[in-house]
């Protein structure tokens, strides 16, 4: 049995390559990776192939002979064509190998959300769907990394600030990484895992960081306004302070806010504490 895993050098893919080298002999291991030698400095003893999503032929090529693949989705200003022509790509290939079985990086929620991050896996999600290949979709929820500058302004200015009073699921990166490997090698795989955390405010998070700090930050709701200003206060271009304030819109419109515990049945153990895992996030 061959298992594959794609786009295996970013943090998702290298947390995942290290999980399943521990579970299955490393022999039957093949990275897709589209820089090879950087998946070549990062997994010396593995098999890499190439597979750039760009480029249909490569993709398939490095999926030939291969029973079990877990898809890590494409960054969204990945390449040189849309994330949905890559992500046509790759369900081709996969469909071209005869591959037995996909796990598929999805969005939480992704038939039925409002929130357009979601367009691309719904449609990627019907492609595999309709491919017949057996699959799980693997619709994971927020990476408590998104929120990197909340904790380190948080933790340098004393202020952890934000605008909306919405709920996400955050976890780990790791945790879903973990997961996404524990499905790939189940025989027995569901098809559809919505995987999260418990339902979290901002203030939460907030409250959180004040357990891992020696000092207590301030924890302030202000308006989208407001938090636009701050940031632009703080050295931000004015550009870049929409950006980040928009990240919490998908939060906001309420897209993250249902959970189930889907991630912690795969896992069979709990989740990180909030707090250690915002440790583990601002000590890296
Ligand atoms: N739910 C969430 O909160 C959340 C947050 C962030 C991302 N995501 C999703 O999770 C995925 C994995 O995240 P991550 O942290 O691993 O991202 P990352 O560290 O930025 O890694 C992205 C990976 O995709 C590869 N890649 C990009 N374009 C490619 C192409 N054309 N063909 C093949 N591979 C390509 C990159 O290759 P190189 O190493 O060569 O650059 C890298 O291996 C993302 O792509 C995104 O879909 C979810």
């Amino acid at each position: 049995m061959k298992y594959a895993i794609t786009a295996a050098t970013g943090r998702f893919g290298i947390i995942a390559v290290n999980y399943l080298t521990k579970q299955i002999d490393p022999k039957d291991i093949v990275i897709i990776a589209r820089n090879f030698k950087k998946a070549q400095k990062l997994f010396p003893n593995l098999t890499i192939r190439t597979g750039n999503y760009d480029r249909p032929n490569e993709i398939s090529k490095a999926l030939s002979n291969i029973d079990r693949v877990l898809f890590i989705s494409s960054t969204v200003d990945g390449g040189e064509i849309t994330r949905l022509e890559q992500h046509k790509n790759v369900v081709s290939a996969l469909k071209r190998n005869h591959v037995s079985y996909v796990a598929y990086t999805s969005f939480t929620h992704a038939q039925n959300s409002k929130s357009s991050l979601a367009n691309d896996h719904k449609f990627t999600e019907n492609l595999i769907t309709d491919s017949k290949i057996s699959h799980s979709f693997l619709r994971n929820n927020w990476y408590l990394e998104n929120e990197t500058n909340f904790f380190k302004i948080g933790k340098d200015k004393k202020k952890a600030i934000y605008w909306t009073a919405n709920r996400a699921g955050w976890a780990l990166e790791r945790e879903y990484a973990e997961a996404a490997v524990k499905v790939l090698i189940n025989k027995d795989a569901k098809e559809i895992y919505e995987f999260s955390g418990s339902a979290h405010t901002y203030e939460d998070l907030g409250l959180a960081l004040n357990q891992v700090l020696n000092y207590k930050c301030d924890i302030m709701r202000v308006t989208k306004e407001n938090y636009i200003k701050y940031l632009e206060e703080q050295g931000l271009s004015h550009q870049n302070s929409e950006m980040y304030a928009s990240f919490q819109n998908i939060i906001d419109e309420g897209s993250l806010s249902d959970t189930t515990n889907d991630l912690t049945t795969v896992l069979n153990h709990p989740l990180t504490k909030l707090s250690d895992g915002i440790k583990e996030i601002i000590i890296k």
